[in-house]
């Protein structure tokens, strides 16, 4: 049984005491036992955040990080820091790191095994847009960046990524996929990884949803059988993220 993964991606919103006020809104009424409740926040967060969410089992983590140890790179942070700063997961390959700041494949390979050679948990996204899903070609398309992402990458590190499946044509337009049609992609992820690495590795490899899921619309999508729970932009700024983390109740 896979434990299901809940993460809220805060994406470039909420100041420190914003977080602060945002954590207090949401810290106690999310059902950690379940599930892994994971905020995402801005790196400038992350100590905050970290010193808020003491004595909870939330977990922190950050939206980006580089791939180098240290150095002339400025504008970036490292694994290092974030783990230093109190941050466990690290998103990989978002849809708007790829289209706004022209992240590649090469890059996001790169990024995917300095997290796993740090210890950073990586959330790994790929997805297609809106035109590659109308014209057919999108299984092919995310297969792609799944084969690319985890060359190189271990068996046993495959186990311990989460990948989110997040179509860009329902990323902040409040157009879902449907349960039905997320669940289609997310299991052939799975078998992806199944003909990569083993039967064994697709079924331990959490992967989720994420997509203008709500409050509504969380329980029908995490109760797929290969849907093991969302990352969530908008709603995770508000107390409707409580009701998604709690959807069985
Ligand atoms: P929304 O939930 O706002 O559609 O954003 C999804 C997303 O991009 C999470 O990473």
């Amino acid at each position: 049984m896979r434990k299901k993964i809940i993460a809220g991606n805060w994406k470039m919103n909420m100041t420190p005491s914003e977080a602060k006020d945002l954590i207090r809104l949401l810290k106690d009424g999310c059902n950690t036992d379940s599930s892994d409740v994971v905020f995402i926040v801005p790196s400038i967060d992350v100590t905050t955040a970290a010193e808020c969410l003491k004595g909870t089992q939330i977990k922190l983590g950050t939206q980006n990080f580089y791939f180098e140890d240290k150095g002339a790179f400025t504008g970036e942070i490292s694994a290092k820091m974030i783990l230093d700063a109190g941050g466990e997961y690290v998103i990989i390959g978002h849809s708007e790191r790829r289209t706004i700041f022209k992240e590649d494949d090469a890059m996001i390979n790169k990024k995917l095994k300095k997290a796993h050679a740090e210890g950073l948990k990586p959330i790994l996204c790929c997805g297609e847009s809106l035109s590659l899903r109308e014209d057919g070609t999108y299984k092919a398309f995310i297969e792609g960046q799944i084969k690319s992402a985890f060359e190189g990458v271990s068996e046993e590190e495959v186990k311990n990524t989460v990948i989110a499946y997040e179509p860009i044509w329902a990323i902040g337009t409040g157009k879902t996929a449907t349960a039905d049609e997320a669940e289609e992609v997310c299991k052939m992820i799975r078998d992806c990884i199944k003909a990569i690495y083993s039967e064994d590795a697709g079924e331990t490899i959490r992967i989720q949803y994420g997509g203008s899921v709500n409050g509504s619309n969380a329980k029908e999508l995490f109760e797929k059988l290969d849907i093991d729970g969302g990352l969530v932009g908008g709603a995770s700024l508000k107390d409707d993220f409580i009701k998604i983390v709690n959807y069985k109740a």
